[in-house]
């Protein structure tokens, strides 16, 4: 299984931001994982041109169920394969809180994305409130349940657990509590899709940055990360691209 370093640029960058693809690109031209970035839906054309012939792979950070249609702002799988994306980020926390989007909103944007023929990383994590009412599991259980369709397999589906209290905050959980929610992921996916689950990528999110990386990607069942803040800037990208190597 190669490993999947993911970066989620957010609301965040104009054109000057593409010089960071120049230098990530210069400084890892052949690196041991996969490494994609997600800009904001404006850069996503012009960054997978600037990526071209480089290791780094173009992915948007939300999509349409639909394909086409009267969806005034939203844009489709299709138009995202179309401006050279490979990857759609799904259910992403902040989508499901500021957008109302519940597991079967998410569930119906993770089979748009196959239908384009792109690959889905579909969010689940707890918020501070159910992980103090040790209700982590059942929490991040149930997401997956609602959201992963079925039909996931290694190639087409990317799960990141990316606990609400730790996106941009700095705070990480301890190795165990990520062990332990990986694990669960790990048995709840094998259960469902069988032995195919075994090679799909698991990726923790929320504050991972160079220092801290290595580290979290020695925990079992860790197959990489989806990074926000720390995806902004190559050099530190690029130390999270290495801790992945
Ligand atoms: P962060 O964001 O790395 O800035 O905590 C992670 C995410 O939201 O994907």
């Amino acid at each position: 299984m190669q490993k999947l370093a993911a970066g989620n640029w957010k609301m965040n960058g104009l054109d000057a931001a593409l010089a960071e693809i120049d230098a990530l690109a210069a400084a890892h031209p052949s690196p041991e994982c996969e490494v994609l970035i997600c800009p904001p839906a404006t850069l996503l054309s012009r960054l997978a041109a600037r990526a071209e012939g480089t290791a780094i792979q173009t992915g948007a950070q939300d999509c349409h169920a639909a394909a086409s249609g009267a969806h005034t702002g939203d844009i489709s799988a299709e138009m995202i394969a179309d401006a050279g994306g490979a990857f759609v980020i799904v259910g992403h926390s902040e989508r499901r809180a500021d957008h109302g989007e519940d597991d079967a909103t998410v569930r119906a944007k993770a089979e748009a994305t196959w239908r384009a023929g792109l690959t889905a990383i579909i969010c689940v994590g707890e918020t501070l409130e159910e992980r103090e009412a040790g209700r982590t599991i059942d929490i991040v259980g149930g997401q997956l349940a609602g959201s992963v369709p079925d039909g996931a397999t290694a190639a087409n589906t990317v799960i990141a657990y990316e606990p609400v209290w730790a996106i941009g905050t700095g705070k990480v959980p301890t190795l165990e509590e990520i062990s332990e929610v990986h694990d669960d992921i790990r048995a709840r996916l094998t259960d469902r899709f069988g032995g195919d689950a075994g090679g799909m990528r698991l990726l923790y999110g929320g504050s991972v940055k160079p220092s801290n990386a290595a580290e979290i990607f020695g925990v079992s069942n860790v197959d990489g990360a989806l990074v926000g803040g720390a995806s902004l800037k190559a050099s530190d990208f690029g130390g999270i691209v290495e801790a992945l190597g």
